[in-house]
Formats: structure tokens, C-alpha cells, sequence
């Protein structure tokens, strides 16, 4: 089955001219197509080009759909590089706390935070958290994101863990999203092992990160390593079994302090840092050097009101800059990646052109997948998102509701 998209006003191809990530000036390059035309053909795009250039087709030929954009902006689906999205319950209550003026570390002190989701999460079996993350899949859908990361992370016990990355790996084979799993035992110490940090990191090292591995059932393995969670040398230890165990990697840092930790990431190649509030000049230069993206997640800084990452620093160093919404009860509690862009133009200033780029390819390079997602090329999935409006301009300016008029995922244009 082929499908052919005409009349688009502005096709947004985000071309990286096969390379994997954009940096610094290319970064604003959106590799724009005036009046633009794509040809998918078995879910993958076999022609990019002109409208005036199309291959016509006559309405017999029964293996064709033509689409017409009717002079829409037509530009790859987003790229949702970092999420928690299979969770329980609900943290609305220590968001009115927050309104009243407690921090978020004082609500975790508290034994509210990430253990507050952990005890909802631990209470609810597979099918049930598979069905609450379905739902929230279907709506990231119709609000543009094709391809999502899913951590675990709210278990923190092997059963529960294992149950959270099942009920992910049930979604990657049921759901049109396409989903990469991610396995976060060391997102908080269990209440189990308060006097016993050691054992934890062990269960982890020793247990879950081999058993995981030879499941196939993630990717990557990630930490949150700041003050009050996880230090340093225990996210070495961590990075070593994963690696040796053949797991990509990820990290939560600098995020609530300055720990220097992404010194530790880009030593061992890690696919992204994630975060990076408290960066420091000399981690931005090291990532300036390496090939771990830096996720920048706007939404957290917003629904924290606390300070964003130097992403104009990051840009213009040349790091690969990503951003992700990090959808979750407690710190982002928003799934709209459109919201994202809004959020990293206006608090972050990031130019549309930063923001368009770091939702799609870079954010597809912070998972390992840029080489087959996240920009329209030939040979990549036909992931693509059509806007309401003509102008890509109109993403981060109009904000608050849902630009996205049609969604095609592997190909496939999607009924809502
Ligand atoms: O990315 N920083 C650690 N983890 C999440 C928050 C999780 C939660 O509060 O439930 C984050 O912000
Ligand atoms: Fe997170």
C-alpha cells in the first residue's frame, strides 16, 4: 500500500542529510520544502520532494491514496525521548501543597514524592497499569508523539519492576505508538532497604540489570542520581552491570543540585543526560565533545517553578540538545509535546526551528532510533504529523490546545 501526501505548505523534513543528529547552526536548518509532496510505500518514505514533482497517479491504480494536505504544514511526529508513563494514582494533593509553598524535596523528605507513586503502583497489577498507560499513549498520539520512551522506576522491588516493564512491553507490541523501554530501579531507595543502600545497589547490579537484560525487556537502564537518591559512585556501579550486560544507558542529573555526574555518563557513553538544571561550563563541554544528547525537559522547570537548563549554552556549544516532556504525577504532569516547545521558546530561548529539531531527530538520537525516525528522509518510518495551521511558526506560538490536525504512524493515516 502507498500513500501520497500533496499540497503541503511547508513540508518540514528536519533532513540531516542522513547524519544522525543536528548541533549548534544546523540545528535552526529545518530542511524545508515549499509546497511540498511525500510518497510512503510500505510504511516507509520512498519520495520527498515538490508537489509540481509528485509521481501522479490515476484513481484506478487500487494500491494508492492520495492525501491532500490542502496547504498544511507537514512535519515528522514527535519524539517523546523521556517519560514515566505507567504509573498509579494520583499526586494532585502534594500539588496544592506546592501551591501553598512546599518544595518538591520537601514533599519526598515528607515520604510523599516518587514513594508516594511507588505505593499506587506497587497496589495495581500488569493488566491495570497496562491499560492506564494505554489511554495516556492514545492521547500523546493525538497530540503528535509517534514514538515514546517508558521508564520504570515506581516499583522498586524485582516483582514490582518486572511488572512495570511488562505492562511496557505489552504496550511496544500493542499499541501504534512505538515505545523503548527504560528500567529505572535506581529512581528512589525502597523503604525496604533504608539502612541498607549496599543491597539495594546490589539487587540491582547483581539481579534485576542480568535478568532484564536476557528478557529483552529494555534498552536502556537509567538512574537518578542527586542529592537525596542515588550518588555517583553507586551510578558507576550501576553503568557497569548495565554495560556489561549490553543495556544502553541514560541519566537523570543535575536536576535538583550540581553533582558532575554527567562526567560519569559521557565517560561511558551514555545515550542522553537527562535534566541538567545545575549543569556546570565543564559538563558542557564534555557534552560538547560526545554523542550523549542532552534531554532538556521544559515542563518539569514550569510545574516546579524552579530554574531551566542553559539550553542557548548547550545549543551554541554544540551539544546534541533534545527535549522530552518527562510525563509523570509528580514534576510534569503533561504529555503535550507541543506544550514542550512553547515552554523551551518562551523560558528557554530556544528559536521554533531549536525546538522543532530538538522534538524530532535529536530527540529520536537520545533513544538510539534517529537512523530509522524523526525526520521525514527516504528509508525511515513515514511518522508524520500534519498541523492545523500553514505555518510551522504557529507550533510554539498558538499554545495550550492541540495544533495536530492528522497523524500517520508507520505509514498509516490514523482515524480519531
Ligand atoms: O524526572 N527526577 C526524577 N524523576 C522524575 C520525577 C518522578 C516523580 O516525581 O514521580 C523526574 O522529574
Ligand atoms: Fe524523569
Amino acid at each position: 500500500m502507498r500513500l501520497l501526501i500533496r499540497n503541503a505548505s511547508q513540508l518540514v523534513t528536519v533532513s540531516a542529510h542522513g547524519a544522525r543528529t543536528k548541533r549548534g547552526a544546523e540545528m535552526r536548518d529545518l530542511g524545508i520544502i515549499e509546497d511540498g509532496a511525500l510518497l510512503i510505500d510500505e510504511g516507509k518514505i520512498a519520495w520527498v520532494g515538490r508537489s509540481a514533482d509528485a509521481p501522479s497517479f490515476d484513481r484506478s491504480s487500487p494500491d494508492v491514496e492520495v492525501f491532500d494536505a490542502e496547504g498544511r504544514v507537514v512535519m515528522p511526529g514527535f519524539v517523546d525521548p523521556h517519560t514515566h508513563l505507567i504509573f498509579a494514582g494520583s499526586r494532585e494533593d502534594e500539588f496544592a501543597l506546592r501551591c501553598e509553598g512546599l518544595t518538591y524535596q520537601q514533599i519526598a523528605e515528607r515520604g510523599g514524592g516518587i514513594l508516594n507513586t511507588v505505593r499506587a503502583t506497587r497496589g495495581t497489577d500488569r493488566k491495570k497499569l497496562r491499560s492506564l498507560a494505554s489511554h495516556r499513549l492514545d492521547r500523546l498520539l493525538r497530540y503528535g508523539t509517534t514514538t515514546a520512551e517508558i521508564k520504570s522506576g515506581y516499583g522498586l522491588t524485582e516483582e514490582d519492576e518486572l511488572k512495570m516493564l511488562q505492562a511496557a512491553h505489552d504496550l511496544s507490541a500493542e499499541h501504534l505508538v512505538t515505545v523503548v523501554s527504560t528500567f529505572l530501579g535506581a529512581h528512589a531507595l525502597p523503604p525496604e532497604y533504608a539502612d541498607d543502600r549496599t543491597g539495594y545497589i546490589e539487587l540491582i547490579t547483581s539481579q534485576m540489570i542480568p535478568y532484564i537484560a536476557r528478557k529483552g525487556l529494555a534498552r536502556f537502564v537509567d538512574v537518578f542520581c542527586d542529592s537525596g537518591y542515588f550518588t555517583r559512585e553507586e551510578t558507576v556501579r550501576i553503568f557497569e552491570s548495565a554495560t556489561s550486560n549490553g543495556l544502553g544507558l541514560k541519566l537523570h542529573a543535575d536536576e535538583l543540585s550540581a553533582t558532575g555526574a554527567v562526567e560519569d555518563a559521557a565517560r561511558f557513553g551514555a545515550a542522553s543526560v537527562d535534566h541538567l538544571e545545575y549543569i556546570s561550563k565543564e559538563e558542557i563541554g564534555l557534552l560538547a565533545k560526545s554523542e550523549t544528547a542532552a534531554v532538556l525537559l521544559p515542563g518539569v522547570s514550569f510545574f516546579l517553578a524552579q530554574r531551566y537548563a542553559p539550553a542557548r549554552e548547550l545549543i551554541e556549544s554544540g551539544a546534541v540538545v533534545a527535549i522530552a516532556s518527562d510525563y509523570n504525577p509528580g514534576s510534569c504532569m503533561s504529555f503535550s509535546m507541543p506544550l514542550m516547545i512553547t515552554i523551551a521558546c518562551t523560558q528557554m530561548k530556544m528559536t521554533p526551528e531549536e525546538a522543532i529539531t530538538a522534538a524530532t531527530l535529536n530527540a529520536a538520537a537520545a533513544i538510539g532510533l534517529s537512523g530509522e525516525r524523526g525526520s521525514l528522509e527516504v528509508g525511515k518510518w513515514a511518522d508524520i504529523i500534519i498541523l492545523e495551521s500553514s505555518s510551522y511558526r504557529s507550533l510554539p506560538y498558538e499554545f495550550g490546545g492541540n495544533p495536530i490536525a492528522h497523524v500517520v504512524k508507520n505509514g498509516v493515516l490514523l482515524e480519531f
